[in-house]
């Protein structure tokens, strides 16, 4: 039974946690998005700075709580790719640090590996192999999981992610950031049905349109217009602007592609499982309508429990326990990656990896 202390900074949480055996004995978020709300979306500089004032600390708090001392941990891990560059080196750099100065084995985890590993937090999953609909701020993607790190990506987003599609659209609605909560809170008691708004296909080469691809943009182009038009419709004398409704019918949109376009996946796939994960994961609706649409189809579901849908470092503890058992290590030179790819994840435990 392994014990791990794992670090997180890839974007805009400070994060550390410990965790043995699957099992959270601490985890500690510090999050910054009130000092990027005053810019409207994360600023690479303040968040590197604030990761290096909040680590510490976080480090310190997740130590006492799990009782646990550097001495008994097996392994010390942090996330190394993708993400901000300066953000995951503070990480990084601080792990690595910890692990030569208590003689203590490091692996660099891969941000996404995290995620999908969240869903090991919650339920035990079913046997067999699944489909993961990832839904973060930076990411889109559906991936089927074969076992541990076996990953084939099957989908993804063209061009925005749900999460930035959430960001933007709450922006256009003067609300403020992270979107995504906003949204949620402002969407309570709107009318999901009360406007249609469109679910982005993709066009294929050949014609007709990609089965699973997603594509955001248009959409937020769509609820552009509809707010320029109730402003107007305000503005001379009509109703007034319809906020929940319009944050209501976006969340329904985005809800019912998600969970169309992956249902539809699962069963071209033959699997019987679909799990769900990301900082979007979180929301309420989304949750809802996976529930709904899963046991209509006789689809088994596990989603990640909310406290570790958004960025953690438990995710990635339980991500760095499962590669450390299957007997991977990192070097102690290893770097950080920004844009690696998740399928290229084993390159971080190789002896000396590329970057
Ligand atoms: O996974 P995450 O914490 O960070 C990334 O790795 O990107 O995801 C952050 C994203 C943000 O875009 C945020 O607006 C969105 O997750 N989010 C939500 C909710 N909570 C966070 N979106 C919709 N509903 C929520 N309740
Ligand atoms: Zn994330």
């Amino acid at each position: 039974m392994p014990t791990l202390l794992a670090l997180e900074t890839s974007c805009d949480e400070s994060a550390a946690a410990v965790v043995r055996d699957q099992r959270v004995l601490a985890s500690a978020v510090a999050s910054q998005v009130e000092e990027h709300a005053r810019w409207g979306g994360v600023v690479p500089e303040i968040a590197s700075r604030r990761h290096v004032e909040a680590l510490p600390a976080l480090i310190e708090q997740v130590m006492q709580q799990s009782g646990v001392a550097f001495a008994e941990l097996d392994a010390i891990a942090a996330t190394a790719a993708p993400g901000l560059v300066g953000a995951l080196l503070v990480g990084s750099v601080t792990g690595r640090s910890l692990a030569r100065l208590y003689g203590k084995p490091f692996l660099g985890v891969h941000h996404l590996e995290g995620h999908l590993c969240s869903v090991q937090l919650g339920e035990p999953l079913p046997p067999g192999p699944y489909l993961v609909l990832l839904v973060s701020g930076g990411h889109t993607e559906m991936i089927r999981v074969d076992g541990p790190g076996c990953y084939q990506r099957l989908a993804r987003s063209r061009d925005d992610a749900a999460g930035e599609a959430f960001d933007k659209v709450a922006r256009l609605l003067g609300l403020g950031y992270p979107g995504g909560p906003a949204i949620q809170a402002a969407a309570e008691h709107g009318d999901p049905t009360r406007f249609v708004l469109p679910k982005g296909r993709v066009s294929q080469p050949g014609g007709g349109f990609h089965p699973y691809d997603f594509s955001f943009s248009g959409l937020k182009t769509a609820v552009l217009r509809l707010v320029n038009q109730l402003k107007a419709d305000e503005a001379a004398g009509g109703e007034p602007f319809p906020i929940a409704d319009v944050a209501a019918s976006f969340e329904q949109v985005v809800a019912d592609v998600l969970v169309e376009r992956t249902t539809r996946c699962v069963r071209d796939q033959g699997l019987s499982t679909l799990v769900m994960v990301g900082g979007v994961a979180a929301n309420r609706r989304l949750r809802q309508r996976l529930e709904q649409r899963c046991s209509a189809l006789g689809i088994q579901w596990r989603l990640a429990p909310l406290a570790y849908c958004t960025d953690n470092a438990a995710m990635i503890a339980v991500a760095a326990e499962q590669r450390f058992a299957a007997g991977a290590r990192s070097a102690i030179e290893l770097a950080v990656a920004p844009r690696l790819a998740l399928e290229e994840a084993p390159v971080l435990y190789e002896p000396q990896a590329p970057f």
